[in-house]
């Protein structure tokens, strides 16, 4: 019997210690909504900043990023990355601005909470990983870009920085867009390591982030950041169910 309390007691503590330690969501993080990943230019918290440069001024009632951020990524090879985009020749004035639009979204975007994920990396300690990109706008990046040269389909690594720039490494050779990114897919979740993920809802449903909206109308991301938030808070304690459940069910089989 006494041996008996004891498997008791531990299965006791072993339920409550996996009830305790559930993941809040994911990526373990408590905060969801209204912040700024920890990562090479971010604020440390939004907020207002009047004064945002050009395709970055929708973010300007609440932003992560600095004046100094958004004036400096308009420039080519600008000193945030120092990533040439005209590796393979000029990029089209059509197709950067989608580039200049994702590194806007990516420096000051309040609303990625849900997507960000713990990396470990020298120059960042946290990343995004599968945002829901409006259809729309992956679409449009492709269609604007492809006839524009790269010669790399994931532009996070295998470049040659020897200059401190990136090159092209001399295997890769530089051909169309469209010959390295086939579908608008391939572009949009391969150029960054899957940061983005196209999602298929379109622009003003909700339930996808737009890179592009009219600060007229609000941030659109907000409502879909809470909206993917909420959902993901709510998966948390059910992925635990099974296990709370087996330990139950070997509970009663050892008193029975
Ligand atoms: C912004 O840029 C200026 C000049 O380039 C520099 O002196 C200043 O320190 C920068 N401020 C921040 C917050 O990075
Ligand atoms: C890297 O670029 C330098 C010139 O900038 C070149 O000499 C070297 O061969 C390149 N290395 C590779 C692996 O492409
Ligand atoms: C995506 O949307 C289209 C049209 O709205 C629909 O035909 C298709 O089945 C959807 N695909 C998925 C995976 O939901």
């Amino acid at each position: 019997m006494a041996w008996q309390m004891t498997q008791l007691l531990l299965l006791l503590a072993l339920v409550v210690s996996a009830w305790g330690a559930r993941p809040r969501n994911p990526q373990g993080r408590t905060d969801l909504l209204n912040v700024c990943m920890d990562a090479k230019h971010h604020k440390t918290k939004p907020g207002p900043e009047d004064k945002l440069h050009d395709q970055c001024s929708p973010w300007r009632k609440n932003a992560c990023c600095s004046v100094n951020t958004s004036q400096e990524l308009h420039k080519d090879t600008s000193r945030l990355y120092n990533f040439n985009w005209d590796h393979c020749g000029k990029m089209e004035l059509d197709c950067k601005r989608h580039f200049i639009q994702d590194t806007c979204f990516y420096e000051c975007s309040p609303n990625l909470g849900p997507w960000i994920q713990q990396v470990d990396q020298s120059w960042r300690k946290e990343r995004i990983l599968n945002v829901p990109l409006c259809k729309e706008d992956c679409q449009r990046w492709w269609e604007d870009c492809r006839t524009s040269y790269t010669c790399k389909t994931n532009w996070h690594k295998g470049w040659n920085w020897s200059s401190g720039i990136n090159e092209c490494p001399v295997k890769a050779a530089c051909h169309t867009f469209e010959f390295y990114f086939p579908t608008p897919a391939d572009l949009c979740e391969g150029l960054w390591s899957h940061s983005y993920k196209v999602s298929n809802y379109s622009q003003g449903s909700g339930r996808c982030i737009q890179m592009w909206f009219d600060p007229a109308h609000g941030n659109p991301n907000e409502e879909v950041a809470r909206f993917y938030a909420e959902a993901m808070s709510r998966a948390g304690p059910h992925a635990t169910g099974p296990l709370l459940l087996s330990l139950v069910l070997t509970l009663l089989w050892l008193l029975g």
